[in-house]
């Protein structure tokens, strides 16, 4: 597939990573597997949207809810991610990558967190693509972290309530600096939203396809930015020659 027209790029994609463990599964080897085959397609479509030219980059790595997981699939997923940020730092460094994090990250284990400040922090001044990496990441307590916020300020009298707007609330989510993503992808084929960026997809154009996160690479990604490129986005107005 041939690279996409560079005025139908989104500025912003956002990716559930799923069915590491079918495809584990699928080869009769333990989902740790099937995440660490992950973590090499991680590698390959945030070099693929660097290249692109893409903007930001949020990858859902771990949700609110997959601390239900058993304790040995937690623990080997906490370690991954430490070894990703360690292992990939150079390389994202390399490509002008620069990195931030969304979610409780206060939950996540002490190492964890210290190796995600290091690399945020040598990354910082880079210029090209933000990877966003969802970590301890609910919508919904995105919103209750925001709607806490905001009535503690309300209480305090530093803002007033008639100021309440969909900029406000905006600004009081994880996502503050980060522009709503154009296109929502997930793979695995499941048909649901799984508690992802619940504010910010509203206008989101969301492509799911069938294939396993293991064997999402460059192609499925470029297949993802073609169907993209043909979608009419319209934010709830009639389409352009209609409208006239
Ligand atoms: C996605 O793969 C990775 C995480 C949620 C951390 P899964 O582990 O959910 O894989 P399936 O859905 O069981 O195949
Ligand atoms: C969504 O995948 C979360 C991540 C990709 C991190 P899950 O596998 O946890 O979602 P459900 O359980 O199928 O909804
Ligand atoms: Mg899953």
């Amino acid at each position: 597939m041939s690279t996409p027209d560079a005025t139908k790029i989104p500025r912003h994609v956002a990716i559930i990573m799923d069915g590491n463990g079918r495809w584990a599964k699928q080869r009769s080897l333990p989902r740790l597997e099937g995440h660490r085959a992950g973590a090499e397609s991680v590698r390959a479509i945030v070099r693929a949207c660097g290249e692109l030219g893409i903007g930001y980059l949020t990858l859902y790595a771990f949700s609110s809810e997959n601390w239900r997981r058993p304790k040995a699939e937690v623990t080997a997923l906490m370690a991954l991610l430490e070894f990703y940020l360690q292992r990939e730092v150079a390389e994202l460094d390399k490509n002008n990558v620069r990195l931030a994090a969304i979610g409780r990250i206060h939950e996540l284990p002490e190492s964890a967190q210290r190796q995600l400040d290091k690399s945020i922090e040598a990354l910082r001044k880079n210029t090209g693509l933000t990877l966003v990496l969802a970590l301890s990441y609910g919508g919904r307590t995105e919103i209750v972290d925001a709607v806490r916020s905001i009535a503690r300020d309300a209480k305090t009298g530093a803002l007033d309530i008639a100021d309440i707007n969909e900029e406000l609330i905006s600004q009081r989510l994880y996502t503050r600096d980060i522009p709503d993503p154009d296109l929502l992808v997930r793979t695995s084929g499941e048909l649901r939203v799984s508690n992802f960026l619940l504010w910010q997809i509203s206008y989101a154009e969301i492509h799911v396809t069938d294939t396993l996160w293991p064997d999402f690479r460059k192609p499925q990604l470029l297949a993802a930015l073609d169907d993209y490129s043909k979608r009419q986005r319209r934010f709830g107005r009639v389409a352009p020659l209609e409208g006239n």
